[in-house]
């Protein structure tokens, strides 16, 4: 009989159940796999458990509560106590990372965290691991499958944003209260873990611009369809001469795109480099049992070492004026003129127009355009100007595009 290896369990909701149930099936393989048997030695919700106790009993500490507190005084006390750590809490690493990891290195223990981005998708294990000698210029990420989800039904049935919201909850791929997920705040945390992985730098969820999308409309989704673009809320880790930008808004994108084609709950991050190309990893981002098998997963790269989250080698400077191209959406009084008027605005910034759609008559003519990338502080100078030109029926609005075509 194999010996026990022993979890704490610290949570036990969606993920924590799901975990359980997940490693009483896989205990036998687990067992043939790294010689130890393991099992749960004790849970800790608000109702039940003491973590001191749980503690004290085991070899390893798996938290799936979420939150900052108590999440960071536990896993804290764990490491000091000298127990591997495995979390799913995407919060705390975009928080406190650098504290938590720093604690893991000093203690000698692991700290593993793939299921707190993209959920099941391996991302963190592929930056930590097969890509640790590349050298890596960019990362683009779907990794927040709510939205994905909404905005791949606004797309396919032509549906308002409020009843793709609304379908999103009733199927449970939204929360009761879906704020994190909709104004880009969770994607935001997941691209700070990995913008932290990637380049080797400290970045704290502060230092992530972020754009939600709520202010999408099914106009949009029509006229970038007539554009040959696809809508999707991405986020954005490159380096940019020697500085860093990390952000997350609704971006469009060209067909040919990796991330073009990735649709409903899914979650896909593709990783550029200059020695591999690109590599697209997708795959489900959330839900229980998928959750838990990322979980399962790093407990048992933990019962066999080594891994820990390497020093910070570089302070890369974080920067959030970057160059981008833009959809321009503008509902005009139909009139001529009124493009050499915007182009000339735009013009004067240093934006010229790539592709152009005039469509409707009288109260319905609308102008739409895709303008070549420039820095994102001159388009927005340019639509300021644009905003108050006295034609426009109302405010003009801006979408990003990422301008990048796969072969
Ligand atoms: N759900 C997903 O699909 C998913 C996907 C990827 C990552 N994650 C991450 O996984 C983690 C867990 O998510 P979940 O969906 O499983 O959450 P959940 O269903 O809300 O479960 C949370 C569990 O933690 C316990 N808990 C919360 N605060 C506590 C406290 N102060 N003291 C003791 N126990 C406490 C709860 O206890 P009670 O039972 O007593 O309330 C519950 O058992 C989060 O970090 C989340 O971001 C979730």
């Amino acid at each position: 009989m194999a010996e026990a290896f022993r979890i704490g369990l610290l949570g036990h909701g969606t993920v924590g159940g799901a975990f359980e149930t997940l490693l009483t099936e896989r205990c036998e393989q687990i067992a043939a796999i790294t010689g130890l048997r393991p099992e749960i030695s004790g849970v800790l919700t608000r109702s039940r458990g003491d973590f001191e106790e749980i503690l004290g009993g085991c070899d390893l500490i798996v938290e799936l509560m979420g939150g900052l507190d108590p999440a960071r005084d536990y896993v804290l006390r764990a490491i000091a106590a000298g127990r591997h750590v495995v979390t799913a809490n995407k919060q705390l690493l975009s928080h406190h990372g650098e504290e938590l990891w720093g604690a893991a290195r000093e203690h000698g223990v692991q700290l593993r965290f793939e299921a707190s981005v993209a959920g099941v998708v391996p991302v963190i294990r592929v930056l930590q691991e097969s890509l640790a000698g590349a050298r890596i210029d960019r990362i683009h990420g779907i990794v927040n499958g709510t939205t994905n989800y909404i905005l791949s039904e606004m797309a396919s049935r032509g549906c308002s944003y409020a009843d793709a919201l609304a379908d999103a909850q009733r199927l449970g791929y939204a929360e009761a209260d879906p704020t994190e997920d909709v104004n880009g705040r969770d994607a935001a945390a997941k691209m700070a873990i990995l913008a932290r992985l990637a380049f080797d730098t400290p970045v704290h969820i502060d230092q992530v611009t972020y754009e939600g999308i709520e202010l999408i409309t099914a106009d949009d989704m029509q006229y970038a369809e007539d554009l040959g673009l696809g809508l999707k809320l991405i986020g954005t880790a490159e380096r940019i001469d020697g500085k860093l930008a990390v952000r997350v808004h609704p971006a469009f994108l060209y067909s040919g795109h990796p991330l073009a084609s990735v649709h409903g709950p899914f979650n896909a991050v593709t990783v550029e480099s200059e020695a591999i190309t690109e590599i697209t990893m997708s795959g489900p981002g959330a839900g229980g049992p998928q959750t838990a098998s990322a979980v399962l997963g790093d407990v048992i790269s933990a019962m066999i070492p080594p891994a820990s989250t390497p020093e910070t080698t570089q302070a890369l400077q974080i920067v959030d004026d970057v160059e981008s191209a833009f959809y321009l959406h503008m509902e005009v009084e139909d009139r001529p003129g009124v493009l050499a008027e915007v182009a000339a605005l735009l013009g004067a910034e240093g934006a010229s127009i790539k592709s152009v759609v005039q469509q409707g008559l009288g109260e319905r003519a609308r102008l739409v355009m895709v303008v070549h990338p420039l820095l994102e502080s001159r388009f927005f100078e340019a639509v300021a100007r644009i905003g108050s030109l006295d034609f426009l029926r109302s405010p003009p609005r801006a979408i990003r595009v990422i301008d990048e075509e796969f072969v």
